[in-house]
């Protein structure tokens, strides 16, 4: 195929009619101190409209249908083969390449789903405001745009790269899951688009979520003997869950905490309790089903009295290692999940994760992105191709 003349010519020959007021403006003040990322001002006007209509479409996870329309279709008018893949009734991934060769040796994928509420999308103060505008628009709209600028200045060729965008990541990876299992492409790596204030992401913690239900036995306080105290007991195995030091840290990831984030426990203060819980959060900086196990063990060891203790466990989710060390990238630990473990295999021999803007403001009620982090995660997503490509 020839990329350059095919899908060169209808990268750059976007948008220039179409470009929105608000974004001519914002662009206006931006140009000089931006210039220096972009080969001219069609990409420019090309991302920054890209990203406004990915966030003027509701995608609240469970409702992605029309963004996957819209995204699907740009997609196809920019010359790249699209295939579609139903998860769901009205839930479709989409996965993206150049030419007629699925199987590339990198990978760019993030998800097309957003948290709730919904929030249109606005420029104040040079911000870029709307919901996604961060996670994961933002990712999706300079991956994409990267690769059309690799495409069309013939850096990257048919086999090289492909995109894969995702339903229902802030969920349960919905999506990814669907995508590991049944999509039949090979890929040496893959870079997992997030907001990570364009470093690369060394890792993020696991988790072990569980609750803590002791059955006790009601009495008046000055019979204590009449009566079995669900309280003293929950503080008890409580103190020696939070107290033990045998939780392993991580020289990367650092160390294991736990927050007994929510307690509940008895009736008034002259009545022994008949029921006290907890809820407890542990983020496992490594091997959470060792500590799964010494939990269980305290646990175990408390019950051999009374067997009044119930523990009832919800999540163990493994911490997360990525590949970090690319020349010229800074890198930083991650605190959040994304979808990376539920990409397995497929020949994968790194991970990264890398995007642009800051989790914290990500799932806030006003989400925002600056058009220079856009900018330079175009010219990150452009740098991290092109080392992969090489290695
Ligand atoms: C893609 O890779 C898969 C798995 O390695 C292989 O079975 C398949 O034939 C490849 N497809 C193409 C079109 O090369
Ligand atoms: C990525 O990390 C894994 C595990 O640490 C390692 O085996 C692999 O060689 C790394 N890949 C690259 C390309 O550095």
């Amino acid at each position: 195929m020839r990329l350059a003349s095919i899908v060169g010519a209808a990268a750059l020959a976007c948008v220039a009619g179409a470009v929105p007021m608000d974004i001519m403006q914002f662009l206006g003040s931006k140009l000089t101190q931006s210039s220096e990322y972009f080969q001219g001002l069609s990409s420019k006007h090309e991302l920054l409209s890209f990203h406004k209509s990915l966030i003027e479409i509701n995608s609240v996870s469970g409702d992605e249908y029309e963004v996957y329309k819209y995204l699907a279709s740009y997609l196809s008018s920019k010359g790249l083969t699209v295939e579609s893949q139903q998860v769901e009734d009205k839930r479709f991934n989409i996965y993206a390449y150049y030419g007629s060769q699925p199987n590339t040796t990198v990978l760019l994928t993030t998800h097309i789903d957003t948290v709730p509420p919904y929030f249109p999308y606005f420029i104040e103060d040079g911000k870029i405001y709307g919901r996604g505008s961060v996670d994961a628009k933002a990712s999706i709209a300079t991956q994409v745009v990267a690769l059309l600028e690799l495409l069309s200045a013939g850096k990257v060729q048919e086999g090289d790269v492909a995109l894969l965008f995702v339903v229902g990541e802030e969920v349960n990876g919905a999506g990814m899951h669907y995508a590991s299992e049944h999509l039949p492409y090979h890929w040496d790596h893959a870079v997992f688009g997030e907001p990570t204030e364009n470093k690369l992401g060394v890792g993020h913690k696991g988790v072990y979520s569980f609750n803590l239900e002791v059955e006790g036995k009601a009495s008046h306080s000055g019979y204590p003997e009449l009566g079995i105290d669900a309280n003293s007991k929950l503080i008890d195995v409580l103190g020696k869950i939070i107290h033990n030091d045998e939780y392993p840290a991580d020289e990367l990831l650092g160390k294991t905490t736990l927050n007994p984030g929510f307690i509940q426990g008895g009736v008034a203060g002259n009545v022994l309790s008949a029921h006290a819980s907890s809820k407890v959060v542990v983020r496992v900086a490594n091997n959470a089903h060792k500590v799964r196990d010494i939990i269980r063990n305290i646990v175990q060891i408390e019950n051999e009295q009374y067997n009044n203790i119930n523990l009832i466990e919800h999540q163990v989710f493994e911490p997360v290692y990525l590949n970090y060390s690319i020349p010229n990238f800074e890198s930083g630990v991650m605190a959040y999940f994304t979808d990376v473990p539920n990409l397995k295999d497929h020949g994968i021999r790194s991970r990264y994760l890398y995007g642009p803007g800051t989790i914290t403001l990500a799932h806030s009620a006003d989400e925002y992105i600056y058009f220079d982090d856009l900018a330079r995660a175009v010219r990150g997503y452009k740098d991290i191709v092109d080392y992969l490509l090489s290695v």
